[in-house]
């Protein structure tokens, strides 16, 4: 817990107080700015799908791409000539079943893509998103069983899922199903297969959001039944976050998250006061998407209004950013 500071206390008013003083000229501003984006704080989400030279543009959320192998390791290797530190991997797979076998399979798209990603830009920092949902044939994101995804058989999977993609390379683990105990599941896994070292960035407070519509085109994860509200968090809950992070940190968590992220901005600076990890707030698909639309139909300068929206979610309180905006951010900071 971090300790309330106290009220700042303003000694006199107008005319002798006159903020505007500070807001007259732009190396003035800058000196007082509280919040600065950096390159640093961005981790950018790719989609990897089998095949090869694939470039295809994501209909709903324009800017991101499917992209093979081949052309996945040249889009992270661009990201980290851009001076972005991570890349987070999602993937399309070429089957889906039951049981989602693909996601731990060691020649799994995620695999392929991570150990292709290693080559071609050893140091960009790998992170594999892992989830059921991209592989299931009925889109949940665990095991179904007597019609509802079942919580304690989803977690053996999960955890070969994390030392599947620990043994192709990836950097850090980011759970993202919402099964209860699977952090402790993941972090019990690694350990015993040797990668006691391999950090995990848990998905922690993740809502059952309406703006992960575009994503669930981009990853073909849309379920085929029912919604995901028998896991993912009731938008409404706020405490039920801190209690969910308390669980991961646990368990283990070396990060945590909280998703969507602009609008829990609320979330994210609760976290920040009552835990000292490292918090990750996800830029999703929704978000990006208002911006990129709006800004199509020349009602919303795209520039100013995606670089305001994630200088909210760091003066909200996070220290790393998952933005499909990243490329793009690192193109405007060069700019100034
Ligand atoms: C997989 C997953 C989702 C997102 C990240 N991981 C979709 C979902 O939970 O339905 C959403 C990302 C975005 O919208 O940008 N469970």
């Amino acid at each position: 817990m971090i300790a309330k500071l106290a009220a700042p206390v303003t000694i006199g008013r107008f005319p002798t107080q006159r903020p505007r003083r500070l807001r007259d000229r732009a190396p003035l501003r800058r000196m007082v700015r509280e919040t600065i984006l950096a390159i640093d704080d961005f981790v950018y989400p790719l989609f990897v799908c089998p095949g090869q030279g694939i470039r295809e543009e994501i209909s709903a959320m324009p800017g991101v791409f499917h992209l093979s192998v081949d052309q996945i390791a040249e889009e992270a290797a661009a990201a980290a000539a851009d001076g972005i530190p991570a890349v987070l991997l999602f993937g399309l797979p070429s089957h889906k079943d039951e049981v989602g076998s693909e996601a731990y399979a060691d020649d799994g798209i995620v695999q392929q893509a991570t150990r292709a990603i290693k080559q071609a830009a050893p140091g960009l920092i790998i992170i594999t998103d892992l989830c059921l949902c991209e592989y299931t044939s009925h889109g949940h994101c665990g095991v179904i069983q007597h019609g509802t995804v079942d919580n304690d058989a989803t977690l053996p999977l999960l955890a070969r899922t994390a030392v599947s993609q620990a043994a192709a390379g990836a950097d850090l683990i980011a759970p993202s199903d919402m099964m209860d105990g699977r952090v402790g599941a993941i972090r019990q896994a690694l350990d015993e297969h040797g990668y006691a070292e391999t950090p995990i960035m848990a998905y922690s407070a993740k809502y059952a959001s309406a703006f992960y519509g575009p994503f669930r085109e981009a990853a073909d994860s849309a379920p085929q039944f029912g919604d995901r509200r028998g896991y993912q968090m009731d938008p409404a809950n706020a405490r039920e976050a801190l209690h969910e992070i308390a669980l991961d940190v646990a368990e283990g968590a070396d990060i945590i998250m909280v998703k969507p992220a602009l609008l829990y901005l609320d979330v994210i600076r609760q976290a920040r006061d009552h835990f000292t990890q490292p918090i990750a707030a996800y830029n999703v698909s929704g978000e990006y998407s208002m911006i990129k639309a709006a800004a199509r139909n020349g009602w919303l300068n795209e520039r100013q209004a995606a670089l305001e929206a994630l200088t909210a979610i760091k003066r909200a309180g996070a220290d790393i950013i998952i933005s499909y905006f990243a490329r793009d951010v690192a193109r405007w900071l060069r700019e100034g």
